[in-house]
């Protein structure tokens, strides 16, 4: 969901917020500030309710005292996400004693998920629109103005924003998100999103081209396909035959340049196709790596999961992933002490991970959602200090795994994709491979830019980046 971090990542991803971008100054009368949480489909979101704001006249600020509307676009993956969401709340409150005319708006899977009972539990809260009701955003913000409490959580089987250019916040000016579908239409017993994101539906192929075409005009040089599961894109045209898969949609933009990097997030274990895997094998422009969560290593817990696939099952597709797409890094989502997980089922998700060969993954403790089928159907019964420690040790065990992975990588050489300065010193430059690692360089003489591909040899790894040089040759 993901803006895919190449090193091991070893706590939830809620509660980051990035910095709203800043546009012209003077051209806006009215300011908005924009924080978001969650996945990455969120942040792609916010980008799309930032041009339809622009479209209104707003522009935007990092700055909380200069704006007129704040808007928070939330999470409700786990407990936490939303308990940090409060927590933001209840800053901006200050704000709105000072200034009564400011308004507050909650969007995303928080807003869908308690609907009008959040104006209740929040009275400084104006406006409550979820995830699939941002068009309305302007008639909404008119009725907050006039003093009203404004509201629009309506789902909808046909939304795809297709037509919305997204403002681009936050970006490096390299990699971009590009959302080929919405909502989800498994029934994952954990899982809040289906309730608060709707019915799975696939965006128009050629937007999404159009979408891909531009972003490579205006430089960009790596764009991420999401959807909450990618390989179950289907989309037909009415009145025709033409129906596009995910492979054809994979094959489709990756023929927009070579020199455009593909990658793709999330995908399911039961829904990755043969054909998918050889259109990866076919384009070396598409990333090799594939996020496949896992979730639980035992087929007893992946049952009551509702994953509909079994240990081995997620086994042979590790395999048959490796057999055509050799090398090919593997990333995981786990999911600690979910509802009757015993010690047994515990080591068979640490097995399963350890026979994977997760170059990183997502690890958390089960948090038992309000309205989920799990919440509906089990008792939440692994005592937290247990999930706790279990999930230490899915942590523990993914870093050593990380860091084999990254050691067998000295001395080898990869094609690095610049996607900035370094963090440690503006003398280096920082990129990835086509595995996602993070391969750090210094710039030297050689006069390269962000975008541009580079031969680098690394030397030497640490945790969670590679060190390398320059090899003499071969940068376009
Ligand atoms: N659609 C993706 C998939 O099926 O893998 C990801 C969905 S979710 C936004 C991201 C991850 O959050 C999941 O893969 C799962 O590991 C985790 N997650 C979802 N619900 C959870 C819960 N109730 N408690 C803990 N982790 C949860
Ligand atoms: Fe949630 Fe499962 Fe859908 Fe992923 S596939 S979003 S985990 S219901
Ligand atoms: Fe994403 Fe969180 Fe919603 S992970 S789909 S923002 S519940």
């Amino acid at each position: 969901m993901l803006e895919l971090e190449t090193k091991t990542v070893v706590e939830e991803r809620q509660g980051e917020a990035y910095a709203p971008f800043a546009n012209d100054p003077n051209k806006y009368s009215k300011k908005f500030y924009i924080e978001s949480y969650g996945c990455s489909m969120n942040f792609n979101d916010s980008e799309i309710v930032a041009s339809i704001l622009q479209e209104e006249g707003f522009g935007a600020t990092t700055f909380l005292e200069e704006a007129n509307l704040i808007l928070l676009n939330t999470c409700s993956i786990r407990e936490k996400a939303e308990q940090t969401v409060r927590k933001r709340l209840n800053i901006f409150r200050s704000y709105k004693k000072e200034r009564p005319s400011l308004l507050i708006g909650v969007l995303g899977c928080m807003a869908e998920r308690l609907k009008a009972k959040l104006l209740e539990e929040e009275q400084l809260v104006d406006m409550v629109i979820g995830p699939d009701a941002y068009r309305s955003l302007p008639g909404l913000i008119a009725e907050a103005e006039g003093g009203q409490k404004a509201v629009n959580v309506l789902l909808s089987r046909e939304e795809t924003y297709s037509d919305i250019a997204p403002v681009r916040l936050d970006t490096n000016g390299v990699s971009s998100f590009i959302s080929i579908m919405r909502g989800c239409n498994n029934m994952c017993t954990f899982c809040v999103v289906p309730f608060t994101r709707g019915r799975e539906r696939s965006r128009d192929p050629q937007s999404i081209l159009r979408e891909a075409q531009d972003l490579f005009d205006r430089g960009y040089r790596e764009v991420t396909l999401l959807g909450q599961n990618v390989d179950s894109y289907y989309h037909t045209t009415s009145g025709s035959e033409d129906v596009t898969t995910f492979a054809n949609l994979l094959e489709m933009v990756a023929q927009v340049s070579p020199l455009l990097r593909i990658r793709f997030s999330t995908s399911h274990p039961k829904d990755i196709t043969d054909d998918v895997l050889h259109t990866m094998a076919k384009y070396d422009n598409i990333c090799k790596y594939i996020h496949l969560p896992v979730q639980s290593g035992s087929t007893r817990i992946l049952q009551l999961m509702n994953r509909t696939y079994t240990r081995e099952w997620y086994i042979k597709k590790v395999d048959r992933i490796r057999e055509i797409i050799p090398g090919c890094a593997i990333s995981s989502d786990v999911i600690s002490g979910f509802c009757t997980e015993t010690e047994e089922d515990h080591q068979e998700t640490l097995s399963v991970m350890a026979y994977s060969k997760y170059e990183l993954s997502y690890m958390y403790a089960y948090s038992e959602r309000p309205g989920t089928l799990a919440q509906r159907r089990y008792a939440d019964d692994v005592p937290e200090e247990v999930k706790k420690r279990r999930l230490t040790e899915i942590i523990d065990l993914q870093r050593e795994l990380s860091a084999q992975l990254f050691e067998q990588e000295v001395g080898k050489t990869f094609e690095v994709l610049i996607e900035a300065d370094s963090r440690r010193s503006a003398d280096d430059w920082s990129g990835r491979n086509t595995h996602g690692k993070v391969i750090v360089f210094p710039k030297e003489n050689y006069n390269l830019k962000k975008g541009d591909y580079v031969q680098v040899k690394v030397h030497k790894a640490t945790s969670g980046t590679l060190i390398g040089t320059i090899v003499p040759g071969n940068q376009h």
